[in-house]
């Protein structure tokens, strides 16, 4: 996996962000916009890495990618309005500037997905960052064995990507989503992501997974792919924290022995355990 800090051609001063210009917009879910922004040269990054996003006046936020490095530059960030910074950044409009730094953290190890069958879980806007995750395996299929995405949201009108949901299914991608709370028009599952292990096909103890979403949601899933038997060192989420300069600088975002900013924000359960980080 790549060092971020040494990749990092953006800008020699790693404080400075990088002038992006906002490409698109698309409102994906009542409060989650797909924002495309175009940057002055390409930026290299993989599954799972993030940026900390700026609106000049409000902020700086951490925000994963949520999709693959594109030649001409676009990168593309799925965001949920939450608070000062995100609602700034839901207030800007096409062709407006918006400041980027990154890429940063570790992202998703895929060595260990080869050969594999391949559980991904995701919990709200957990499936921004596997999203260039699922993309990558339905671009390179020889980089797994079968691909199932076990996906939850609290409505059915909250499930983002829900067009891309199709398109994925029509790849490949073995899909199953639940809603905490269905409506009239909902036929599908209602209950816990956790609820769809049974949706899998496979023999767990040979499986790789990659989860993200809620902490609570996280735990449940690491807990219950262990009593699977899935071995640790094959779990692997992606964690949040409080960030302020993204770079193992200012300590904002320390949980345990560790910088979620830069030993992470991807971590196997066998590292959680380890380090005593999220017990
Ligand atoms: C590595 C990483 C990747 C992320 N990727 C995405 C993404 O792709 N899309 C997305 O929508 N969001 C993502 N987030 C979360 C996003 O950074 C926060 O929602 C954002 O920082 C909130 O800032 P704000 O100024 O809008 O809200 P604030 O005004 O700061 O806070 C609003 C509320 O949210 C809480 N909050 C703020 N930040 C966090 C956090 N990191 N974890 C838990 N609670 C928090 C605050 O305590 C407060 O209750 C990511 C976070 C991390 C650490
Ligand atoms: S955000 Fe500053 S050390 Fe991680």
């Amino acid at each position: 996996m790549k060092n971020n800090l040494k990749n990092n051609k953006t800008n020699a001063n790693i404080y400075i962000p990088l002038n992006g210009k906002i490409e698109e917009i698309t409102q994906l879910t009542g409060d989650v916009r797909l924002f495309k922004i175009k940057t002055e040269t390409p930026v290299d990054y993989v599954p799972g890495q993030f940026f900390m996003l700026s609106v000049w006046g409000a902020g700086e936020v951490p925000i994963s990618a949520a999709s693959l490095p594109k030649e001409n530059g676009t990168i593309e960030l799925c965001i949920r309005k939450t608070g000062v910074v995100t609602s700034a950044i839901h207030s800007l409009e096409t062709g407006q500037p918006i400041g980027l730094r990154g890429p940063y953290g570790n992202g998703f190890p895929r060595d260990i997905s080869t050969g594999r069958d391949v559980v991904i879980v995701a919990g709200g806007i957990g499936i921004a960052p596997l999203r260039p995750l699922i993309q990558h395996f339905i671009n390179k299929p020889e980089d797994a064995g079968k691909v199932t995405l076990l996906y939850g949201s609290r409505t059915p009108d909250e499930i983002i990507f829900r067009d891309e949901v199709e398109e994925w299914k029509e790849s490949g991608i073995a899909v199953a989503l639940t809603v905490d709370k269905g409506n009239d028009n909902w036929k599908g599952n209602i209950g816990l992501v956790t609820g769809l292990w049974p949706e899998v096909q496979t023999n767990f103890k040979k499986a790789a997974a990659y989860i993200c979403g809620p902490e609570v949601m996280i735990k449940a899933a690491m807990r219950d792919l262990f009593f699977l038997g899935m071995p640790d060192e094959r779990i692997i989420t992606t964690l949040e924290a409080h960030m302020k300069c993204g770079v193992g600088k200012c300590g904002h975002c320390y949980i345990g022995p560790q910088y979620i900013c830069t030993d992470g924000p991807v971590f196997s359960y066998k590292k959680i355990k380890e380090r005593s980080i999220l017990m």
